[in-house]
């Protein structure tokens, strides 16, 4: 008999329940108060795993406890948020999206594990998967941006960082794919608010970075706050159960968000904790991150059958084997003997491969015998800022500010440094001293945006401008006539187009975290040359929200001098930077598109070949993104579909083509039940430095065989 069927044997139903609940430990609050896991609960077994402890000492009391004062000595499972970083803070996900390196998102989760780890921590609370397309809502600055594509990547790469080759590793750590699923399109961008999308959409733009999680391997997968539809994701059969388990595969650990057990009844759908309970596990729901309702709910919805004895028995065998495949019952005390890691660099490469420059006129990079400038703003010197948010055990005195970054890089340069105003809030006082800071400097350099805790969960913002009286310090600055260069650190984009209008050069520096200063200085500089690309579209308005590239075609398509087509009377549609959107101190143009064959059978490979040539005389890196739409398809395709992306590199005045491989299976659609075809018809395929159409080379392919289109789609 197995080291788990033995146990459960001899489990009483409170110690079973007791395995299917996680207790806070009091380090760090992600949620409204919930009572901490006591000594004696942990020696009644009533607490299987613990929320957010990390660290030697706190860790090893708690396990103590569990391993020495329980009947059955089962360890405990340690979770922590562990979402860009555990003590060395690397950039928000959002902006180490930008790089589009798979190999570079890998890397910063593997530092990360090994340094939660050593901290004691065996699983983590990420990656976090939901695509946003509305920067109202403060989540997005958690994830990867807009793209199902990059959403598959990023899960993939994130799981196989945290929990490397395997999991019972002692720097290797649970990776928890996050918030299953639709979160990115609550209500009007309002945190837990409902969501309503279609299901084709759901299978299309939604669930694919679960999927590839699943494939990758993840050990843990979390349900979301919200509903889908009107049925609570933490009580959804169909995506849990039907989904997730049936057709994914998924048989690792699902777990509730923070209450969300208990929220079911919040939700409307149960009428007390017994029914929040039962619908819950049912679902396939295994753990409860803090709710109590498995505790209090569980016995009693056994005793009115509406639960089974299996279903739980089904739920404890899986965490059990969760802690099995981590090790915990072998060597519970491994992850702390893991070794230190050296992350110091590798932060400071992904903060610089995630800073997006937006625009530029020419001012940057910094003249070298730069003698004097004036860095203003509330961002400027604001360290526990550079973290962002989500950083649980970080101590952000670890990060270097735009401050300290540029003294150090331009030691012979006045910095004359002004904050003038304060990140929110009607502080303005300073502004009079910040405009007289500008007097005879070569350049002002504006450090606008948001505070940390600005974005993040329970943190949406319906006007996602510049917050507080920031616009009324840039309009002063703008006025002295001195060139001006913005940064702006924020979780999500700002809409701020009077400022890109106005402003020299505009830099996206998001939150970079440890090494952020002396990031941004090397690409203001020109020490290093900007390479990130937006992973979300920015708008130029706050009423074109939602925007992103991959939308539906309209029934009339907006033209410019014809009123009726799809546009807005009072502002353009284009919004104010394209996914993909970012600029370098080179500049690349691409010439030209083949496409062989034209004409393809399924199972063949299309070969794309792309001509660029570097227009400077600095060496490029530049992201080339490929796009495919399917010109005529049961359900309408979107008007750009993204099917791959390659990096490539030119030396100065260099032209070269570059070759990409399209299996024709990338271009399957879903057909009308919701199964990938790859259908007969024709396919435009597009290459561009960003999903700006107006700036597309494309190509045509015509996929032949099989059967006729409308057949393929019954
Ligand atoms: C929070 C978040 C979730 C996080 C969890 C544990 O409410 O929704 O992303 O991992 O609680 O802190």
């Amino acid at each position: 008999m197995s080291r788990i069927e033995r146990l459960l044997a001899e489990m009483t139903l409170a110690e079973k329940i007791g395995q299917l609940t996680m207790a806070p430990a009091g380090q760090a609050a992600t949620g409204p108060f919930r009572a901490e896991a006591t000594s004696d609960a942990l020696r009644r077994g009533e607490v299987g795993a613990i929320l957010n402890s990390w660290g030697a000492e706190a860790t090893r009391r708690l396990q103590r406890i569990a391993l020495e004062e329980t009947r059955l000595k089962i360890p405990l499972l340690f979770g922590v948020d562990v979402l860009h970083g555990h003590k060395t803070v690397f950039p928000i996900p959002l902006a180490e999206a930008c790089a589009f390196d798979e190999a570079l998102w890998e890397r910063t989760a593997r530092a990360a594990a090994a340094e939660a780890a050593g901290d004691g921590v065996a699983l983590t609370f990420a990656p976090m998967l939901d695509i946003a397309r509305d920067p109202r809502w403060g989540r997005m600055a958690e994830g990867f941006g807009e793209d199902p594509l990059v959403g598959a990547r990023f899960a993939a790469a994130k799981t196989r960082g945290f929990q490397d080759r395997d999991l019972a590793a002692r720097d290797a750590i649970a990776a928890t794919a996050k918030h299953f699923c639709g979160g990115g399109a609550a209500l009007a961008g309002r945190e837990y608010a409902a969501v309503d999308v279609s299901e084709r959409t759901l299978h299309e733009v939604y669930l694919p970075p679960f999927r590839a999680a699943v494939e990758a391997g993840c050990a843990a997968i979390m349900a979301a706050f919200n509903s889908v539809a009107g049925v609570p994701m933490t009580a959804h059969v169909p995506l849990l159960r039907d989904h997730l388990r049936g057709r994914l595969g998924f048989d690792g650990v699902i777990m509730s968000d923070y209450n969300a057990i208990a929220e079911l009844i919040d939700h409307g759908v149960a009428g007390d904790l017994v029914e929040a309970a039962a619908l819950a596990l049912r679902a396939g729901v295994d753990l409860d991150m803090v709710s109590g309702a498995f505790r209090a709910g569980l016995p009693e919805a056994l005793a009115r059958g509406l639960v089974e004895k299996r279903d739980i028995d089904a739920a404890v065998r899986r965490v059990l084997a969760l802690k099995e495949k981590l090790g915990l019952f072998d060597d519970p005390w491994r992850r702390l003997k893991a070794a230190p890691v050296e992350t110091g660099a590798l932060a400071l490469e992904a903060a610089r491969r995630a800073i997006t420059l937006l625009s530029n006129d020419g001012v940057l990079p910094l003249r070298a015998d730069l003698r004097r400038l004036a860095l203003i703003g509330p961002l400027a010197d604001a360290r526990a800022e550079m973290v962002g948010p989500w950083t649980l055990a970080a101590d952000p005195a670890q990060c270097s500010t735009i401050l300290d970054g540029l003294r150090a890089a331009l030691p012979a340069c006045e910095i004359r440094h002004a904050s003038g105003v304060t990140i929110a809030g009607d502080e303005s006082g300073g502004i009079a001293e910040a405009r007289a800071s500008c007097e005879g400097v070569e350049v002002a350099i504006l450090c606008l945006g948001e505070a940390a805790a600005m974005s993040g969960e329970a943190a949406s913002r319906a006007r996602v401008d510049l917050p507080g009286r920031q616009r009324e310090l840039a309009e002063a600055v703008l006025a002295t006539g001195v060139p001006v260069v913005v940064l702006l650190s924020s979780g999500r984009p700002l809409i701020l187009p009077w400022l890109v209008e106005r402003a020299r050069a505009v830099v996206a520096t998001w939150f970079l975290g440890a090494r952020a200063g002396e990031a941004i200085a090397d690409i203001l500089t020109g020490w290093v040359d900007p390479t990130g690309r937006l992973a979300v579209t920015w708008p130029r308005d706050r009423g074109q929200i939602p925007i992103f590239f991959a939308e539906r075609p309209a029934s009339r398509p907006a033209k410019k001098d014809d009123p009726f087509t799809s546009k807005y009377i009072d502002i353009a549609n284009e919004p104010q930077f394209a996914f993909g959107h970012g600029l370098s101190y080179a500049q690349v143009a691409l010439t030209a598109l083949r496409v062989a064959p034209c004409e393809i059978q399924a199972g063949e490979t299309i070969r794309v070949e792309i001509d660029a040539q570097n227009l400077s005389d600095r060496p490029a890196r530049e992201t080339i993104f490929l796009f495919a739409r399917d010109l005529v398809a049961a359900a309408a395709a979107p008007v750009l579909d993204l099917k791959d992306w390659l990096k490539i590199e030119l030396a100065p005045r260099q032209s070269a083509t570059f070759v990409a491989e399209l299996p024709v299976e990338s271009l399957a659609a879903l057909a009308a039940d919701l199964t990938p075809r790859v259908a007969p018809g024709d396919f435009a395929l597009y290459a561009g430095q960003s999903a700006d159409r107006s700036r597309l080379l494309s190509a045509r392919v015509r996929l032949n065989g099989g059967s006729s289109r409308s057949a393929s789609h019954n």
